[in-house]
């Protein structure tokens, strides 16, 4: 089949993903791998740019990385899998990006201001986080990405992305570089077991690679609407957050449990029960391919080593014309 054209993106390694992260982006990656020529790294760079003070989880959570997007169900007969740091052009386009790239346009970034209060007890006050959407324009423009499949918060990111391919292409007189769109889609935003967001520092996540058993204590332990106390007293589904996963995972069912929710005909414990359910359909084949790819480590090794030749077979091209667009290309 003839795809659509190039889509590029990365995620960092950050430790285990969770349901979320599943319904918030790598959902979208498995259905584009079909329609389009897709390439996804492991955005290990990017997790320097935060995590640079310690690296001991660092192999461990790439490997991670790997085994939840293929147990998710990333197909590497269908889309190219690398890690960033072993296409070391992605290093080198950054270089040359940050040579002519405004401080201006850094630092109107909505993220970089945001994390910098966010993340108060780290210092990123540094050179590399300033310069990450740099880095992640290096990254989508090394493979001449057409869309980029990326969060609202990204949005920025790419509009930046926009200007460095423009800024480059005039102030080299060559079109070396398309702009890229993003492949906005709704993101399903899934609060966390205890309506919080959802987030592993609240230690309130699904993870993807819970097994069954833990996945339905999990959801057991969820929180209700709190005016509830016997199931005869109506309920509100609006503030539950079992009933904002039932909208997402049991659409079925979903109307009817408002009804009998709102009508106090259900107790939150069986509600549960068939959440439990129908999330432990949805999970099942995603436990089952991890187990599978649990045996076959060496397998995930060639995966990786396919992926990074593919992806740098195209990133060395693009290196050659920036190089040559730039007259840096000596020798
Ligand atoms: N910046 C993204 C994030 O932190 C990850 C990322 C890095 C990315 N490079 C990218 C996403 C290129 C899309 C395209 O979530
Ligand atoms: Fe939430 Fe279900 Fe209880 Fe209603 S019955 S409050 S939706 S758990």
């Amino acid at each position: 089949m003839q795809k659509k054209g190039i889509i590029v993106s990365g995620m960092r390694p950050t430790g285990a993903l969770h349901l979320g992260n599943y319904l918030g982006a790598l959902e979208n990656w498995i259905r584009l791998q079909d329609e389009y020529e897709c390439y996804y790294f492991v955005a290990d760079y990017h997790a320097l740019t935060t995590g640079y003070d310690n690296t001991d989880d660092f192999k461990n959570n790439i490997t991670n990385a790997l085994i939840d997007w293929l147990a998710a169900g990333l197909d590497p007969e269908k889309c190219t899998i690398f890690i960033q740091s072993n296409v070391r052009e992605h290093a080198e386009l950054n270089l040359l990006f940050s040579m002519n790239l405004p401080l201006s346009w850094l630092y109107r970034c909505p993220t970089y201001k945001d994390q910098i209060n966010q993340l108060k007890d780290k210092n990123i006050s540094t050179y590399g986080f300033l310069g990450y959407p740099c880095l992640m324009s290096a990254d989508i423009l090394l493979y001449k990405a057409a869309y980029v499949p990326v969060g609202e918060d990204q949005l920025p990111h790419l509009e930046l992305t926009r200007e460095i391919a423009r800024r480059f292409n005039f102030l080299y007189n060559c079109e070396v570089f398309p702009e890229p769109q993003p492949l906005l889609t709704k993101a399903k935003v899934l609060p966390g077991l205890d309506g919080r967001k959802m987030s592993k520092s609240y230690n309130n996540t699904i993870a993807l690679s819970d097994s069954p058993d833990v996945v339905r204590k999990k959801v057991m332990s969820m929180v209700t609407d709190p005016q509830r106390i016997h199931k005869t007293d109506p309920g509100h589904p609006e503030v539950c957050s079992v009933f904002a996963y039932h909208k997402l995972f049991s659409p079925e069912e979903v109307d009817e449990i408002e009804h009998v929710c709102r009508n106090g005909e259900i107790g939150c414990v069986a509600c549960k029960k068939k959440l439990a359910e129908n999330i432990e359909k949805f999970m099942t084949p995603i436990y089952e391919r991890r187990q599978d790819w649990l045996k076959r480590t060496g397998d995930i090794m060639d995966i990786i080593k396919k992926g990074n030749e593919k992806a740098s077979s195209i990133a060395s091209k693009t290196m050659a014309e920036v190089r040559k667009a730039m007259k840096i290309d000596w020798i």
